[in-house]
């Protein structure tokens, strides 16, 4: 896919009007992981040396459609002033009388900030009139938001229909770094999933079925499928009537030969905690109250040799609940040994990457690490996607 890019741009004496992905994780206003909004800086620096004025718009969360106080951006456009070193003007909107405002006395070189796209609820129903408003304030639409790809919205589709739109840095980067895994790629390939649900990883299983040589399951997605083969789970996180899709892509994985691969241990619990009894048992053994928390050390050691082993390695979704400290043995183990083998690894989540952040993994040691969680996993499904669509050459 080509794309058009922000070098492509006339940027000088120009408004820019450019859509993050600063979703970031926040525990009482606090970032925790501040990783999409440093990527996001070449992007910044790059309008910032061609002399645009720059508008920045993000989503923060789900707030449905009106304000919420503990969604709004401040930290983030705090926290991005402290990175480039530089004010970052914000504002309480996204449009109206305050911020026409702002961006009158906007000067060449400056940032301002508008306030979370989700608190007007045309931005998700992708509304004409608001992505017509967005846009009145720019000469040109620059999208550096790769999270956000998937999504058909306002401020990453429907403002591109009225300004020229290019790829900002890391939209580029992520395409130019994801895109070879849609074609012929080094075997065995190995898809790792974890996570909770089955609902988002549903596309990306019945992709790589074809391409894949394994599938490797964990997390609750995991017990899904091992209930699935006719286990008892206990009372483990589970989508039970999600049992009959589990089957039918087991078979369909076995008629394509990819092997997909449930953990034959896990370590249980009756209740979540730091401080908890728990048991590394076989699947045979899961009855009552047990509930899976993470995947046993025996098939922790299983996964980690058929990761040494492969050519290429796709990773999305925690192994347990990684969290608390009982449970992070098989995330943790995983993700260790993901840095030391020879293959190449593309990894991608939100909570795979706040695992990589806990257990002080180098991220510099895998082939790619994206920003993208839903919108990785969706572009790997080679699926046309609305943000990237309206970017392309
Ligand atoms: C993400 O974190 O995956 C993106 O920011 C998209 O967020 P969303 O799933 O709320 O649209």
């Amino acid at each position: 896919m080509k794309l058009k890019k922000i070098t492509q741009a006339n940027l000088q004496g120009k408004t820019a009007i450019v859509r993050m992905d600063y979703n970031v994780p926040l525990d009482n206003g606090i970032i925790k992981d501040d990783t999409r909004i440093k990527e996001s800086l070449p992007t910044i620096k790059y309008l910032i040396e061609q002399g645009a004025k720059i508008i920045l718009m993000s989503h923060l969360g789900r707030p449905k459609g009106e304000i919420d106080e503990k969604l709004r951006l401040d930290p983030i456009a705090k926290r991005l002033a402290e990175l480039i070193g530089k004010p970052v003007i914000k504002v309480d909107k996204c449009v109206g009388k305050d911020v026409d405002k702002a961006i009158s006395s906007l000067g060449f070189g400056n940032i301002l900030m508008l306030e979370n796209t989700r608190f007007h609820k045309e931005e998700k129903e992708n509304n004409k009139e608001f992505a017509k408003k967005l846009a009145s304030y720019a000469d040109l639409y620059i999208s550096d938001a790769f999270g956000t790809v998937h999504r058909a919205h306002a401020s990453t589709e429907g403002i591109a229909h009225y300004l020229p739109a290019y790829a900002g840095f890391l939209m580029d980067k992520e395409v130019t770094a994801l895109s070879p895994l849609l074609g012929e790629v080094e075997k065995p390939f190995i898809l790792l999933l974890g996570g909770a649900k089955i609902d988002t990883k549903i596309g990306v299983i019945k992709t790589y079925i074809k391409k894949a040589d394994k599938i490797l399951l964990g997390g609750g997605l995991a017990n899904t499928f091992v209930y699935a083969k006719g286990f008892n789970v206990g009372a483990s996180l589970c989508e039970k009537d999600k049992m009959e899709l589990a089957q039918e892509l087991m078979m369909e994985a076995e008629e394509s030969g990819c092997e997909i691969v449930t953990p034959g241990g896990a370590v249980v619990a009756d209740e979540i905690g730091d401080n908890v009894i728990t048991a590394d048992i076989e699947i045979t053994g899961v009855e009552g109250n047990m509930q899976m928390l993470d995947i046993g050390v025996k098939s922790t050691n299983k996964y980690i040799e058929i990761l040494q082993n492969a050519g290429t390695i796709i990773w999305n979704g925690p192994m347990g609940l990684y969290e608390k400290t009982p449970f992070e043995n098989g995330t943790k183990q995983i993700a260790q040994a993901l840095t030391q083998v020879k293959g190449k690894t593309y990894i991608g989540g939100g909570d795979t990457l706040d695992a990589l952040k806990k257990f002080n993994i180098d991220k510099s040691l895998f082939t790619h690490v994206s920003t993208g969680g839903g919108a990785m996993l969706e572009f790997l499904e080679g699926k046309e996607l609305p943000g990237l669509k309206v970017l392309e050459a």
